[in-house]
């Protein structure tokens, strides 16, 4: 029987990773936050253990994920993860062991929507998307006429707010900073050829509550990530975020969606993400992956999809 270490494993998704794998006949290990305290216990049940999953809260410098999936790589075992800081902030360091690790819970979680960035990485002209499920689910519950405090407790029913209740204001840097570590993944993973994005690259705008009320209330905007080479484009006032990297400019915006091509047939609902992917060999076709982006189920079984993967 295969065993995997489950890092976090006592919260939402670490469980809903561990239902899954022991419907597929594994045996699981689940360290909560106190049992990782002692990093004796951490490295023997890395030892012990086929594959590490790493299901413990994001934090903004993924330090503590880092040396946890340090350590297993050391030893020799696969990781999946669906904490996003530690690979968003370490690239460089995890690059070369990107064969032993699954990344697919990180953006978009149950789209799957890195497959096709990791499948066909090279020639990528232009991409875009909604890779924030929460803003999707909030902008899409308003656009269907509710009013942004019945769409925030529906959110925080479905468990789409990460960070728990917030104000709106807070709740909106919490998930920018999510978008903020998603890009930098979509732009290592996808467009880099050379120099990698950090997170610390990156800077948001601030924003005033009745800014984002604004946007929130326009049923016709989404929030997307653009990722734009050899574009003239310059920083707009209306950029939540905006980096220039080597040939490459990357900003997320409230968007029309009338304006994206590859979305309005599309158009994901609720916390549905979408990823839009144009090559240079075709320029007037758009690859398109839309799913489930948050959710504890969907992005477990995304984990369960890459430690299967491993173990093959
Ligand atoms: N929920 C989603 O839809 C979703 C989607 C995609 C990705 N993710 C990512 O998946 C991860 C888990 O999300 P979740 O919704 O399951 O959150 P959660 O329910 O809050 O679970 C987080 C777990 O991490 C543990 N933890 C916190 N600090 C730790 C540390 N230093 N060492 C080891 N464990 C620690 C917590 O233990 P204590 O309770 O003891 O503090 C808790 O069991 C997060 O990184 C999140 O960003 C979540």
């Amino acid at each position: 029987m295969k065993n995997i270490a489950i890092i976090g494993g006592t919260g939402k998704v670490g469980t809903a990773l561990s239902n899954q794998l022991k419907a597929c006949g594994w045996s699981t290990n689940l360290l909560s936050s106190t049992d990782c305290k002692d990093w004796q216990t951490v490295k023997s049940a890395i030892k012990t253990s086929d594959i590490v999953g790493i299901t413990m809260t994001t934090f903004p410098d993924g330090k503590a994920a880092f040396k946890i999936m340090s350590e297993a790589l050391d030893q020799g075992k696969g990781v999946v993860t669906a904490e996003k800081a530690a690979i968003a902030n370490h690239f460089s360091e995890l690059q070369p062991y990107l064969h032993r690790m699954g990344l697919l819970a990180t953006v978009g979680g149950g789209s799957k929507m890195l497959r096709l960035l990791l499948s066909h990485h090279t020639g990528i002209e232009r991409m875009g998307g909604i890779v924030n499920g929460t803003f999707n689910f909030l902008s899409t519950q308003i656009s269907l006429g509710k009013d942004i405090s019945t769409a925030l407790t529906a959110a925080s029913a479905k468990d789409l707010c990460e960070s728990g209740p917030l104000s709106l204001s807070e709740l909106f840097i919490s998930e920018l900073r999510d978008v903020m570590l998603k890009s930098v993944l979509l732009f290592n993973l996808g467009c880099s050829e050379r120099t990698y994005l950090k997170v610390s690259d990156l800077s948001y705008t601030h924003i005033s509550e009745e800014y984002i009320k604004h946007f929130l209330n326009s049923p016709h905007l989404r929030l997307f990530v653009h990722f734009e080479k050899h574009s003239e484009r310059k920083f707009s006032e209306e950029d939540l975020m905006f980096v220039k990297c080597g040939a490459w400019t990357i900003y997320a915006s409230f968007t029309e969606i009338e304006k994206m091509p590859f979305a309005r047939p599309w158009l994901p609902r609720n916390e549905e993400n979408i990823l839009a992917v144009q090559y240079d060999k075709d320029p007037d076709s758009w690859a398109v992956i839309r799913g489930m982006g948050a959710g504890p189920i969907p992005t477990a079984a995304s984990m369960v999809d890459d430690v299967l993967r491993l173990a093959a």
